[in-house]
């Protein structure tokens, strides 16, 4: 296969520490090699030769960072729901039960029709720089449409996770343990030959703690691993069962207490914050620095779905999360790469070094302060996933 040169790179984002003792490991002219799919050289633009490499990519001097690792996704749907946005601006509340809606419109869709909703998502993801995007089941709730969600989120991503847990679905409104025991029986045996993860939503409308960890408990036995949507809309247990459950990632958390802190600080689950949900739900923002101060790790995703976060763009995530959320420009990158490839539990993605999948764009701009200086405005120019440029 050919080795291709991407050179004239004025900023090289590579998240290794090691090139200049910060987090983002920042090299200015500089210039890549990609081989196989895979980063195999990465050095000083002065040190690169063209002529050595069939293939040439000039960067321009621009920036160049590595592609977004999207940890949060819930695109398997059909329908949307705007009307419950626009109810929502003049002043009605969020609530777990809007996914119901969803529900009804993903069971009495086909699977092209679910295939090519997602397609376009996905699609969208990646033309604004997401390399990875993990993608949950969760609006069939039986065991098929549970079942085949996963089987076509399965054909776009290898980040599949099974989220049964939900909510509670209609048929079960009077038998919700009954509910529990179908997602930890045979939905989840249905679920496994298309699924790497397990998620709950241990939450106010959703799933109680002690449901919550029989279904994940239930999951890890049959070999899947855990994550949570945890606190997103009222404090819990949530962050406490993540980390008692070594889930990879605690999502939302936006009702986190200092103790909730403390125990992250000692785990390996990461924190992952989901500005896209507070914006779209017009919940309260909140300062993520005493998560910072507590050293966690820090994940970003879009937490794109049709009731609570109807967006794509990691950059928009960037942005939201820099001027309402308390991150640094330099925060916001890292956890929107190397943040969700912990979250993510993945060491082949996420950063620019040797051995690395080579998965990054090519910004219009010298600066990736620009993601959140210039927001809404697409500032990615080329973006290449396993070597290609997609
Ligand atoms: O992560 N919180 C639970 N699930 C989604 C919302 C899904 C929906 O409203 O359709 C979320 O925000
Ligand atoms: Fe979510």
């Amino acid at each position: 296969m050919t080795r291709t040169l991407v050179s004239n790179i004025g900023l090289l984002v590579t998240n290794d520490p090691t090139q200049d003792g910060t987090p983002l490991g920042l090299i200015k002219d500089a210039a890549l090699v990609i081989d196989n799919g895979l980063i195999s050289w990465v050095g000083s633009n002065s040190q690169a030769t063209k002529s050595d490499f069939e293939n040439s990519i000039d960067a321009n001097g621009n920036c160049v960072i590595p592609g977004f690792v999207d940890s949060h996704s819930h695109i398997i749907f059909a329908g949307d729901r705007s009307e419950e946005f626009r109810a929502r601006m003049k002043g009605e509340q969020y609530s777990a039960g809007g996914i119901k809606s969803t529900v009804a419109l993903t069971r009495a869709a086909t699977n092209q029709e679910l295939l090519s909703n997602a397609h376009r998502i996905l699609a969208e993801a990646n033309s604004t720089g997401t390399t990875t995007l993990e993608i949950k089941s969760g609006y069939g709730l039986t065991v098929k449409d549970e079942a085949r969600s996963l089987e076509i989120a399965s054909s776009l991503t290898e980040e599949t996770t099974f989220l049964g847990a939900h909510v509670v679905p209609i048929e079960f409104q009077n038998d919700p343990d009954g509910y529990v025991d179908l997602v930890c029986g045979e939905m989840l045996d249905a679920a496994l030959p298309h699924a790497k993860w397990i998620d709950v939503f241990c939450d106010k409308g959703a799933f109680t703690p002690d449901q919550s960890r029989k279904i994940l408990k239930a999951g890890i036995a049959k070999g899947l691993k855990p994550r949570l949507h945890a606190n997103q809309l009222e404090a819990g247990a949530g962050i406490e069962i993540g980390v008692e459950l070594d889930a990879a990632s605690v999502d939302h958390i936006s009702h986190i207490s200092d103790n909730d802190i403390s125990l992250l600080s000692g785990s390996n689950t990461v924190a992952t914050i989901l500005p896209g949900a507070e914006f779209s739900t017009r919940s309260k923002y909140f300062d993520v620095r005493p998560l910072f101060d507590a050293k966690l790790n820090i994940a970003l995703a879009s937490d794109c779905n049709p009731g609570s976060s109807y967006t794509s763009n990691m950059q928009f995530i960037i942005a939201l999360a820099v001027r309402e959320f308390f991150f640094s420009p330099e925060q916001a990158l890292w956890s929107a790469t190397k943040g969700g490839a912990m979250a993510l539990r993945r060491n082949d993605i996420g950063f620019l070094a040797v051995g690395a999948s080579a998965d990054f764009s090519i910004l219009e701009t010298l600066s990736y302060i620009h993601l959140a200086y210039r927001p809404g405005v697409q500032l990615i120019e080329e973006v290449w996933r396993r070597g290609n440029r997609i």
